[in-house]
């Protein structure tokens, strides 16, 4: 027997995009349901980005989720950029007028909105199976799914909102021939791992060595993240603790600094691409953060890319649906990308300057040497990074 009910907008996926969506939503007093395929437990501690740019963070205290986030959050002013065994400073606050980053990891961003939404009487149903989004060329989509019960649910709504990641089903679903992708995968991947040691810095050191990239970021002052350049179809097998060790300190090192190592409590390898699709809407379904599109890691931008989407698209459908007008959702699309080719480029940019390229030769070496020099040495060039670093225009959540 099939369960039928009917939402406003219908939310595919529990990460920080559906979620911050439905948050929104609900402060314009729209509903919607959100369905994950995967536990709460799980949602709450998949390890993934780290880093918040300065709109995001104002975003988050503007709308009531800023309490734990002000408590724990540790603020950066700047980073350090290391190469040819030297460690340089840029002082993002006196760069941009300001500006600066928050670490505040993603888990803890989807903790606190899991329970916000949960506390407000949302329904989030975890652990779905055979997710599909269907009457696509109509105004009222359908979204069916089977709980974790096993009872099969079709859902009638207004808009669906595909917020289902990289691997999810919704862009797909948008008819063939629609949508465009852009894409470059790169020729390695990254390493990253948690350690139950104090962070050896006090700000983020992204360290271009002869023998690849390292990172040396945080998670509070008890747990550092460190990240390290492997090859693209490296096997975590091959890197003991030990290992992973011993060549963070080859890489990261320079006289008079000392790296903290500690017990590794996590470590994982992930893949590196660019991917835009567009565009990010047909109708009413609507795609949001990794749905529609990726970048690669350095710089930290995938996160606060899924949240500048949805802050757009909740503006967009509380128009659409509370006064009938559809200007901001037909401008969706394009509205998002823009902000998204910029950080693509960043992204694109902070990746080939910094990663050995094992197809590279002394003519590639001896760019990516020159555009760093250039970035310590000059003001201009190094507010270019700045600016891009600590984030876009502001994200802006009328609350009127
Ligand atoms: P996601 O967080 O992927 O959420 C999508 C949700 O949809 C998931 O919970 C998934 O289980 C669910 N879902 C998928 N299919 C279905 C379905 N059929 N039905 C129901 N639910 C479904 N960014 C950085 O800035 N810095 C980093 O260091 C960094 N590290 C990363 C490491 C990894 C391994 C990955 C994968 C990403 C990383 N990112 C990083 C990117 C950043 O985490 C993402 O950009 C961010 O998670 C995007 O949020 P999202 O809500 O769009 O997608
Ligand atoms: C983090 C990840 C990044 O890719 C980055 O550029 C900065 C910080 C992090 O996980 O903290």
């Amino acid at each position: 027997m099939t369960v039928s009910s009917r939402t406003q907008v219908g939310i595919v996926g529990a990460g920080p995009a559906g979620l911050l969506l439905s948050y929104l939503l609900a402060l314009r007093g729209i509903d919607s349901i959100v369905v994950e395929n995967r536990s709460r437990a799980y949602c709450e501690a998949r390890q993934r980005a780290g880093l918040l740019e300065t709109g995001t963070v104002e975003l988050l205290r503007d709308i009531g989720l800023g309490m734990r986030m002000d408590a724990e959050g540790l603020e950066h002013g700047g980073i350090y950029l290391q190469f040819e065994g030297e460690r340089h400073h840029l002082d993002f606050r006196d760069l941009t007028g300001g500006r600066w980053v928050t670490i505040y990891a993603q888990t803890e961003v989807v903790k606190d909105l899991i329970q916000a939404r949960l506390a407000a009487g949302a329904m989030i149903e975890f652990e779905v199976r055979d997710t599909e989004v269907a009457e696509l060329d109509t105004d009222q989509p359908v979204l069916r799914f089977t709980d974790a019960a096993g009872a099969r649910h079709e859902v009638t709504c207004d808009v669906i909102a595909g917020c289902d990641g990289f691997h999810g089903i919704c862009r797909d679903s948008l008819p063939a021939g629609l949508v465009t992708i852009a894409e470059r995968l790169y020729p390695y991947s990254w390493l990253g791992i948690l350690a139950t040691v104090p962070p050896s810095t006090d700000e983020l050191i992204y360290a271009r060595h002869d023998d690849g990239f390292a990172l040396h970021t945080m998670r509070s002052p008890q747990v550092s993240r460190l990240y390290l350049q492997v090859p693209a179809d490296e096997e975590i097998e091959r890197w003991p603790d030990d290992r992973i060790w011993s060549e963070l300190q080859h890489r990261l090192t320079v006289p008079g600094w000392d790296l903290k190592e500690g017990p590794i409590t996590e470590k994982a390898i992930s893949p590196m691409r660019s991917f835009v699709a567009s565009p990010m809407r047909h109708r009413r379904l609507f795609l949001a953060g990794d749905a529609a599109h990726i970048v690669p890691p350095t710089g930290a931008k995938g996160l606060n890319l899924a949240i500048a989407d949805v802050t757009a698209l909740a503006t967009a459908l509380t128009q659409l649906l509370r006064d009938g007008n559809a200007e901001l959702a037909e401008a969706y699309s394009d509205t998002c990308l823009g902000r998204v080719w910029r950080a693509t480029h960043f992204s694109w940019w902070m990746t080939s300057m910094l990663h050995v390229d094992p197809r590279s030769d002394q003519f590639g070496a001896q760019l990516q040497l020159a555009q760093l020099r250039y970035v310590i040495s000059s003001r201009a060039a190094a507010t270019t990074l700045a600016e891009n670093y600590t984030g876009y225009y502001p994200l802006s959540w009328p609350l009127t």
